[in-house]
């Protein structure tokens, strides 16, 4: 009988240890790491709204968007003063805490930025290798990026990027004109097709998605048309999931209120890993890599390029292999299909812009072959995307982690700290950009094609900054103007009356209400 009271006991005590050890995790890693870092930059004097525990500032977030009303823009389409409709908190919370501060996802703290001239300090004193990302969003978007290069950090990220890199140096990318020529005619003529039958509007965002994703599917993979099709299902079906409804993301244990929706994100993510894996496998078996030079123009794709030797394929596992071309994909179609969409808007309410980019492809295109040489040399339509980009940036906020302690002009940002850079709001700044901040102005960009003129080379970064600078900058450019070429020599565009001015911040900056524009032919 003693012995039984010995052992209960016993377990007693180890139940209770184990408990107080649970406990002990918890509040440290969901309470005083986190306060510990904020009372740091607190310290500091970079203060933000007060959180809730274990809500963070997340209801706050919801309220203040429920209470925004859609901006002026709605109407007046002459000004592009979208921001506080895309991000109406932290437009709020600039007012009362300045362009840096700290608000809380769950108990996740983030150092919120939006002053260039700190990201410029910030930037400096990290290499592009010493980045880390946050976890927490690693986490929740691992089914999207896995441990692709976008998530990578440190050594990984070099090993990642080398890689890579080679696939997208110019000569390699002209390659990959020429099924750009075709991919886009074939959308042209479908589109004259359906206005021939009598319809004159057309979703132009649904469209240019279709087609940038053909094109990425092709380019980077060589895939079928079928195969590619069910990868961008798949990516859009996926972000769906992830980013159109409050998921909680940042408080404690949150992945099991929205079982539903993760457990369907990681559904959808196995099934593109199946297809990107048997890709994969096809390429590598056929042993396409290794014989690089001998592998024919419409076989170069950017896996086959990225791949070429041997030593390459042995430098990823397949896993990373299969992570880096959803990565692609993802960020291969969907940024440039965004970038040609809100272009074509502008230019629908611009039709002078839309007239002088048609004399310029005239005089410069003439009656040649549309290639990359050529359309290089494009150059008041680089200012048409670059001021698009500004106004309208497909990736509005960057995230990263500080790995070590940041020294920023004497503001210590502790190590592990999640960090929000808003480029958004760094575009449409009107300190850097003045008076004509929120209106359409290509020429800001004729005298400075890279920076438009702003004083601060971080007041103009569509495409990232630093190391991590989009790996797919060239590629980008060159489909842009391919695809806009094209469409502005066969067609003339202008808004249609059912068009609602809708940016939103759906991990990109999409038209949440499409882009219904009114596509007529030219001839
Ligand atoms: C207009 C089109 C595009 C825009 C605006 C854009 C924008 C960006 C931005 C802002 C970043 C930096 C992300 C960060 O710092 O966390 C980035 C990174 C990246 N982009 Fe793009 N992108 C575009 C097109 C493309 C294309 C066509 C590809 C590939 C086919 C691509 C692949 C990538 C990759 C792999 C990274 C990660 C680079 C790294 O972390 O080292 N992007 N992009």
């Amino acid at each position: 009988m003693g012995l039984y009271w010995v052992f209960k006991a016993v377990g007693l005590l180890s139940m209770a240890a184990m408990l107080f050890t649970m406990l002990r995790k918890i509040s440290l890693s969901f309470w005083i790491w986190p306060n510990k870092a904020y009372k740091k930059l607190q310290m500091n004097g970079i203060n933000g709204p007060p959180p809730t525990f274990p809500m963070g500032n997340i209801n706050d977030m919801v309220t203040i968007s429920k209470k925004t009303k859609p901006s002026p823009v709605s109407t007046d389409l002459t000004s592009h003063d979208n921001y506080s409709t895309v991000f109406p908190s932290f437009a709020l919370w600039q007012k009362s805490y300045g362009k840096v501060f700290v608000y809380w996802l769950g108990t996740e703290p983030f150092l919120y930025v939006s002053d260039a001239e700190f990201l410029r300090q910030m930037n400096a004193a990290v290499p592009g290798k010493n980045w880390g990302k946050s976890r927490l969003f690693k986490n929740d978007r691992d089914a999207m990026f896995g441990d692709g290069i976008v998530m990578a950090e440190g050594e990984d990220w070099v090993r990642h990027r080398n890689v890579l890199t080679p696939a997208f140096f110019p000569p390699n990318l002209k390659a990959l004109a020429s099924f750009m020529v075709t991919s886009t005619n074939n959308m042209i003529d479908r589109w004259v097709s359906i206005i021939n039958s009598g319809q004159q509007e057309i979703d132009i965002e649904k469209e240019i998605i279709l087609t940038t994703g053909e094109i990425i599917a092709k380019v980077s993979f060589g895939m079928t048309y079928e195969n590619g099709r069910k990868v961008l299902e798949g990516l859009r079906a996926l972000q769906q999931t992830l980013f159109t409804s409050n998921r909680y993301v940042g408080v404690p244990f949150s992945k099991y209120l929205c079982l539903k929706q993760n457990w369907e994100a990681k559904r959808l993510g196995e099934e593109i890993d199946a297809l990107l894996l048997s890709v994969i496998n096809d390429i590598t078996k056929s042993k396409k890599v290794g014989d690089h030079a001998s592998v024919a123009d419409d076989e170069k794709t950017i896996l086959n390029m990225a791949l070429a030797d041997d030593e390459s394929l042995k430098l990823l596992t397949t896993k990373e292999m299969v992570d880096e071309c959803k990565t692609l994909f993802f960020g291969g179609y969907e940024t440039t299909a965004l970038a040609l969409t809100w272009t074509l808007f502008l230019l629908a309410l611009h039709p002078e812009w839309q007239n002088q980019l048609r004399e310029e492809i005239k005089q410069v295109v003439g009656d040649q072959v549309v290639d990359a040489n050529i359309v290089a040399k494009l150059e008041k339509m680089e200012w048409v995307m670059n001021e698009a980009l500004r106004l309208y940036p497909p990736a509005p906020s960057l995230q990263r982690q500080a790995r070590d302690d940041i020294e920023v002009n004497g503001v210590i940002i502790p190590k592990e700290t999640n960090i929000l850079i808003d480029v958004m709001a760094i575009m449409h700044d009107r300190g850097f950009w003045g008076d004509t901040v929120h209106q359409f102005r290509p020429e800001r960009f004729e005298s400075d094609i890279l920076y438009g003129g702003c004083e601060n080379k971080m007041g103009y970064v569509p495409f990232g900054f630093g190391g991590r600078m989009c790996i797919g900058r060239n590629l980008a450019i060159m489909e842009y103007k391919i695809l806009l070429t094209l469409l502005l020599s066969r067609l003339s565009f202008s808004l249609s009356p059912y068009y609602t001015h809708s940016p939103a911040y759906i991990l990109s900056l999409r038209p949440a209400k499409g882009m219904p524009l009114i596509v007529q032919p030219l001839y």
